[in-house]
């Protein structure tokens, strides 16, 4: 039987001490006048981004850093998000934002008694990290557990596929997958999220370029370059494709130079799609003469972060400072870092 939510596990993976993006760290919540709580994960894509829209498979990994959602009983229904200085009602006219669209939605899917919703993000919005679904997973959650009603996972990613959908255009549903499921994995529209079980602890550093970009318009932009070229650009999907499964299995075996070119393949082919920016660029060019293995664009680009693998967990503190002196938001992790403390200590 699929696990309920009630007994979902917070992410299972960890992520090195949070600076500048961060501010709480997700393994809080306990408190006693909460009705209900949710929490998605942020997530980096680490191959096959847009080419996940169009159906092939993308690989994935959340980070420890996300959203938590919070909801008391109220006389009506609201949505608050802090960091964004914003508080809205469920609406589905057609001049409501996105936001109040995904809101009325979540409310009239699962419905119940109005709640007061609190958002708390740990997540950068419109830079590749998955946000929008992880508010998603969460206000769901949050909203679900409040009633009473316990959703399978499958469920909750569906719903959260269908909230992002208002963000995204066109979403594949890769980012509400990882919001829900956590770890690693690979998504496709056909087969969903299947877990890959990392070889070896993959060290991380995400830098963003400061600049922001709103995934609905990068989704437009290669849908028309595809209507443009169906040719050239499901041919740039079809070798995504094939990275993603390459990648998935250099990352089981623990071969981390192999991910790494991969990686470096799979920017090149976002390039030609015009998703790269100038500063992204300098990002890349110095994460790759400080000696990482790759590095590439991750989620949607046009801005937002760049991923990069770096060659061992020792090396992330001279990758993170090289990064540092042209990016403000740094930060590392290392995906499966708890699974490898785990065994060590078993073993
Ligand atoms: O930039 P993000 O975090 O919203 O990720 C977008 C990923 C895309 O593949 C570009 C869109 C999607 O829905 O898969």
């Amino acid at each position: 039987m699929a696990p309920d939510l009630a007994r979902r596990d917070l992410p299972r993976y960890s992520a090195a001490p949070m600076d500048a993006l961060g501010e709480t760290p997700l393994n809080v919540m306990h408190d006693e006048t909460c009705a209900g709580v949710g929490v998605g994960s942020g997530k980096v894509i680490l191959l096959g981004e847009h080419a996940v829209v169009y159906g092939q498979p993308a690989l994935a990994a959340s980070l420890e850093r996300g959203v938590i959602a919070t909801a008391q009983f109220a006389s009506a229904w609201s949505l608050h998000i802090g960091r964004w200085n914003l508080t809205v009602r469920p609406r589905d006219t057609e001049d409501a934002d996105p936001i109040e669209r995904a809101f009325a939605g979540v409310v009239d899917t699962l419905g119940g008694v109005p709640l007061a919703l609190d958002v708390l993000l740990q997540l950068p919005s419109a830079a590749g990290l998955g946000c929008s679904a992880a508010i998603g997973v969460a206000v769901i959650e949050a909203v679900a557990r409040a009633q009473g009603n316990a959703l399978q996972r499958a469920t909750l990613s569906e719903l959260a596929r269908r909230w992002d959908g208002h963000f995204h255009g066109k979403a594949s549903g890769v980012d509400s997958a990882v919001a829900t499921y956590g770890g690693v994995g690979v998504y496709s529209l056909e087969s969903g999220w299947e877990e890959v079980v990392p070889g070896q602890p993959l060290p991380l550093v995400i830098a963003h370029s400061g600049e922001q970009s709103a995934t609905s318009d990068l989704v437009a932009k290669v849908g028309a370059a595809r209507q443009g070229d169906a040719e050239r650009v499901d041919a740039i999907f079809g070798r995504v494709g094939q990275l993603t499964r390459l990648g998935a299995q250099a990352l089981e075996r623990g071969n981390l130079a192999a991910l790494g070119d991969l990686m470096n393949e799979n920017h090149a082919l976002l390039r030609t799609l015009d998703l790269s920016t100038p500063a992204l660029e300098v990002l890349r060019t110095v994460a790759l003469d400080s000696g990482a293995y790759g590095a590439k664009v991750t989620g949607a680009g046009g801005g937002g972060c760049l991923v990069v693998l770096a060659r061992h967990e020792t090396k992330l503190p001279s990758l993170e400072a090289a990064l540092r002196r042209h990016s403000r938001h740094v930060f590392s992790t290392v995906i499966g870092a708890e699974q490898f403390a785990s065994c060590e200590a078993s073993a």
